[in-house]
């Protein structure tokens, strides 16, 4: 279905694309992976033609992308690409927007393109939603209603790029759901994503990009739990766990909490679980330890895991200085009890100067 050979792309001093080269069956579910730069986005615009590459080779069922004779607009129908943004027509109603590209190059009579947007409409849970403003939608609904516009022109292949990154957790779920379903009928999709868990059930193979090449290649099982090349493993398991270290008490708290939130939704956690974290890391470090630890030689490195197999958070919390547990140390206080409720394990150690607090919820 895709086969891409040597594909290069720079953009003046910076190559994100050196050589990449893959192929893709019918039917293929790929989920890209790698560091926020390496050219993920870059290579799914290349993909549908809104980029041009600098070298390489692009067919796409037989096609050759990158022939001059080949018309876009003939590629664009076959390969649909869903944003992280959306990308809706603000002062077009729902339907409108699905109906748009359909009576305009499949040339569908209006009442045609209108039929088969509502058919799909529906198939997405927004039949109700037809005759909204996309700014009457949530987030989720939007996303929902731009597969169902990338659905309409009867694509053979579609690509997400990070379609669930600006949702909540509940919105992503409904948007998941959907692509899930997808994945079942058979298209073939390429996504790039950073929900870990949702890349493991769905695709069929996992593409980790670094260097400007495929870095590492396999099933979601090889790449997760065995991956091969040292950089994979650092990447997997950075992905699978998340470290912030503040070095002074006016650390930005707000982008932590915001970034544990990403970590959780990343790791499909629930609202809850995510809740969970946040509320203990409050409670333990910006009640308990901030006002306690020397304002000299701050520091306080967190650290949040997720271990699949017992399906347990830890949480560590690392700081410098004299021994001290600030449980104890506040046995009555509010924050104390919260973090009794909130963690089923709990234990404070100190070692070489630094204190080490372990806690599991
Ligand atoms: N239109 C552009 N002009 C100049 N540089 C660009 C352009 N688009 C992308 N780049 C650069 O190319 C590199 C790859 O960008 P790309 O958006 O493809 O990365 P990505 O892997 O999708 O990252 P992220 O995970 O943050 O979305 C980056 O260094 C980026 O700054
Ligand atoms: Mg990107």
């Amino acid at each position: 279905m895709i086969h891409v050979e040597e594909l290069k792309k720079s953009y003046g001093a910076a190559t994100p694309l050196k050589s990449i080269s893959v192929d893709v069956a019918r039917g293929e579910i790929v989920s890209i992976i790698g560091q926020s730069g390496v050219g993920k986005s870059t290579f799914l615009r290349c993909l549908n033609g809104l980029e041009k590459p600098d070298a390489g080779r692009i067919w796409i069922d037989g096609v050759d992308l990158l022939a001059p004779s080949t018309d876009p607009d003939a590629i664009r129908r076959k390969v649909g690409m869903v944003f992280q943004s959306f990308n809706l027509f603000p002062h077009l109603m729902i339907v409108e927007n699905v109906m748009l590209a359909p009576e305009r190059l499949l040339s569908l009579t209006r009442q045609e393109a209108y039929d088969d947007a509502m058919r799909l409409l529906r198939s997405v849970g927004l039949g109700e939603k037809a005759l909204c403003y996309p700014d009457e939608l949530s987030g989720g609904q939007q996303q929902r209603a731009a597969i169902a516009r990338a659905l309409a022109m009867k694509p053979d292949i579609i690509l997400f790029d990070e379609p669930t990154s600006a949702l909540d957790p509940t919105m992503a779920g409904e948007v998941l759901a959907v692509i899930r379903r997808l994945a079942a009928e058979g298209l073939t999709m390429l996504i790039v994503t950073h929900m870990m868990q949702f890349a493991r059930d769905v695709s069929t193979r996992v593409l980790y990009f670094d260097e400007g090449v495929v870095y590492e290649a396999g099933t979601p099982e090889e790449i997760f739990e065995h991956p091969k090349r040292a950089k994979t493993r650092a990447f997997v398991q950075r992905i699978q766990s998340f470290a912030y270290t503040a070095h002074t008490k006016d650390f930005d708290f707000l982008a932590l909490n915001s970034a544990v939130e990403a970590f959780g939704q990343s790791q499909s956690l629930t609202r809850k679980r995510i809740s969970a974290m946040q509320l203990i890391f409050e409670e333990l470090a910006l009640n308990l330890l901030l006002p306690a630890l020397p304002n000299e030689n701050f520091l306080l490195t967190f650290t949040a895991s997720y271990a699949r197999q017992n399906d347990s958070i830890q949480l560590e919390f690392r700081y410098p200085g004299a021994s001290f547990d600030p449980l104890p140390a506040h046995p009555e206080s509010l924050s104390a009890i919260l973090i009794a409720r909130m963690t089923s394990a709990y234990s404070h150690s100190f070692e070489d100067g630094v204190n080490t607090i372990l806690c599991r919820c």
